[in-house]
């Protein structure tokens, strides 16, 4: 007899369990899809623990008909698909086939559900793949699907499992975010009876947005509005990108305030956090990420959605067209919006050091986000302090062991939270603020400070100008313009510079040559590893050129090897523009700097130096009056 057997569907249920069921939160995504396949419009969550000891998922779609119950928890039994050609263009959120068996393989699950077809429903229940019972049962049309004890006979993986609050985190995080793919559904997360999340259906993204970031986030975010692309082609495709994505100011030291959705799915995908890098670039620090909260939807015959188990990362047919329709979309939306930052009012510590601080509910959320990093000192372990509108946070005194958050407790605000909506506090509190950069031209110059900083008066109040940063941007785009046209002014030096390489630097001399050309330096190899230099940009110092170069070279060989051409000469117009502007600590006559502020004004991004930093704060009159106590 051989050795080879065909496994118990218990054991593949349990193994595929394994990729699909990684922690409580991805129970919640499975049911939760399940559901928004189901076309509900309203999802009810609750859980304890962390969503280990329990989580409930109510919703009121289209349910299930009674001899279905049964056949769901069939491995791979779907009504989602039905030949080999469905694969092709999956419209579904779930398509596998596996979800239910695989979380009822690992916890004790009950589902209760009915069809409207049928005046009673069902009710199933299984623990760790057994089935327990199977009843007819009465209940409203629609599913609740029970899950306890997760991970209850799989011990190595509930050891894996982190703290509760990380678990919570990441259940809090996933429901949030798909409560802003679909604004037009409500959704309510409570954790041992305590509301998270409670929103109802709104018009669009933004009154979502508004809901659960609030006013505040808005106010930091660019409307990217609906952005179209038809891929050229004998059979032409149409891709629309929806979303937001942060100002400038806004950088994040991770990528956790990026979140993607392809078709309505929450994926994670390097192709769309490059074109989101590639947006940023030359914007933001290196290092540094912004917010992003982007919808893509096309053809589902563009995207194979069936490339891992979680169903958390797709492949698109036209990868490189996706890719720079999307960077360009987001480029266009930031060039669009020239904002400048304000001067920040309150400079005191960061709202967690401070006890009783009040955080706004997009703090929050952003805690929340952040949790998954720092998971020795939870958030909830701070001293005492507020969320508004209505979070109390207080140092453990928790007399039910189930609100106690190992050494602090979520105390229960007197009212629910809700988040407000527009409907029931008018019109949004949020105003696109006077912050246009367009007014640059029209400031009147007060003087300059520290031989470095160029104050003016304007409309909307007072401005300090960064003269490096303004005239660093100014060369920037102008070097830039030159190169696309081809008309790069030159200067000629009287005698050849001669620069020795390293050889790492030499192999990439050779790489980038021609784009040095077409920068303005004229170079020719000069004897063994060394160049001789007859022209450069005119801008340029003569005793700068060399300096020049040699980050040009650095920056190459650190960074841009993987990058496009044009990043590579965006990074050369960088680094000449810096090496050129004014610098710091030199004095300028009031002429120079009208000039300054004239050409800045006329430039496409007046908000942010080529390296990311800001170029002008602006003091609003506002702000002024506030501080004098006169409003
Ligand atoms: N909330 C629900 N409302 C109505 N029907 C549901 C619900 N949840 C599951 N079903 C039915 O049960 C079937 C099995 O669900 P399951 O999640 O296991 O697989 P799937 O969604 O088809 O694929 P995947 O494994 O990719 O999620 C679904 O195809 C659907 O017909
Ligand atoms: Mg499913």
């Amino acid at each position: 007899m051989g050795r080879i057997r065909v496994l118990s569907d218990n054991i593949a249920n349990k193994i595929a369990a394994g990729e699909v069921v990684e922690r409580p939160a991805s129970v919640v995504k499975e049911l939760l899809e399940n559901s928004l396949d189901a076309g509900a419009t309203e999802v009810r969550i609750e859980t304890e623990g962390g969503g280990r000891r329990l989580i409930r998922l109510a919703d009121n779609g289209v349910g299930m008909l009674r001899d279905d119950a049964l056949m769901a928890f069939e491995r791979h039994a779907t009504s989602k698909l039905a030949s080999i050609h469905d694969l092709d263009a999956i419209a579904t959120l779930g398509f596998r086939g596996e979800a239910l068996p695989s979380i009822a393989s690992v916890s004790r699950l009950v589902l209760e559900t009915r069809s409207a077809e049928e005046p009673t429903g069902a009710r199933v229940e299984i623990a760790g793949g057994k089935i327990v019972a199977c009843d007819e049962h009465a209940a409203p049309p629609g599913t609740v699907v029970t899950v306890r004890d997760l991970f209850f006979n799989v011990p190595a993986r509930k050891k894996f499992l982190r703290s509760e609050q990380t678990e919570l985190a990441h259940i809090a995080s996933l429901v949030t975010h798909y409560s802003l793919a679909a604004p037009d559904k409500s959704f309510f997360l409570a954790h041992g009876g305590k509301e998270l999340l409670n929103v109802s259906p709104v018009a669009g993204l933004r009154e979502r947005v508004f809901q659960v970031f609030g006013s505040q986030t808005l106010e930091e975010l660019i409307d990217l509005g609906e952005r179209e692309s038809t891929r050229p082609d004998e059979a032409p495709a149409r891709f629309a990108l929806r979303g937001f994505i942060s100002r400038p100011q806004v950088q994040k030291l991770n990528r956790n305030s990026i979140f993607l959705f392809v078709n309505g799915r929450l994926i994670r995908d390097r192709l769309l956090m490059h074109a989101i890098a590639a947006a940023y670039h030359n914007l933001i620090p290196p290092g540094t990420y912004p917010f992003a909260l982007l919808f893509l939807h096309c053809d589902p015959g563009e995207v194979d959605v069936n490339v891992h188990p979680s169903k958390t990362e797709v492949r698109f047919r036209h990868s490189s067209f996706v890719h720079d329709f999307a960077r360009d979309a987001m480029r266009q939306a930031l060039m669009e919006s020239r904002p400048a930052p304000s001067v920040p009012t309150f400079a005191g510590p960061a709202p967690l050091a401070q006890p009783g601080a009040r955080l706004p509910y997009s703090e929050f959320t952003q805690q929340i986000e952040n949790l998954r990093f720092d998971e020795a000192r939870p958030v909830w372990a701070e001293p005492a302090m507020q969320i508004e509108p209505a979070f109390t946070l207080q140092p453990s005194k928790a007399a039910d062991p189930r609100l106690d958050f190992g050494g602090a407790a979520i105390e229960v605000p007197p009212q629910p939270l809700r988040l407000p909506t527009p409907e029931t506090h008018g019109p949004l509190p949020y105003e696109e603020p006077a912050q246009d950069l367009g007014s640059l031209g029209d400031l009147r110059v007060l003087g300059q400070l520290h031989d470095s900083f160029i104050l003016a008066a304007g409309r909307d109040g007072l401005w300090i100008i960064d003269q490096h940063v303004a005239h660093e941007r100014i060369l920037f785009e102008k070097v830039l313009a030159a190169q696309a046209a081809g008309r790069v002014e030159q200067q000629r030096l009287l005698m050849p510079l001669v620069i020795e390489l390293t050889p790492a630097q030499q192999v990439e001399y050779a790489r980038i040559a021609d784009e040095l050309a077409a920068a303005g330096f004229e170079t020719e190899p000069f004897g063994n590893r060394t160049i001789a230099v007859q022209a450069a940009p005119a801008d340029l110092a003569v005793g700068e050129i060399e300096k020049v170069l040699n980050e040009i070279l650095e920056i190459a060989e650190r960074e841009l090897r993987r990058v496009s051409v044009e990043d590579l000469r965006r990074g050369i117009a960088a680094s000449v523009a810096c090496r050129a502007a004014i610098k710091i600590n030199t004095p300028l006559d009031a002429r120079r700097m009208e000039w300054l502020l004239r050409e800045l004004a006329a430039t496409k991004m007046p908000m942010s130096c080529p390296h990311g930093r800001p170029i002008a704060l602006r003091y609003s009159t506002r702000d002024i009056l506030k501080s004098f106590h006169r409003i």
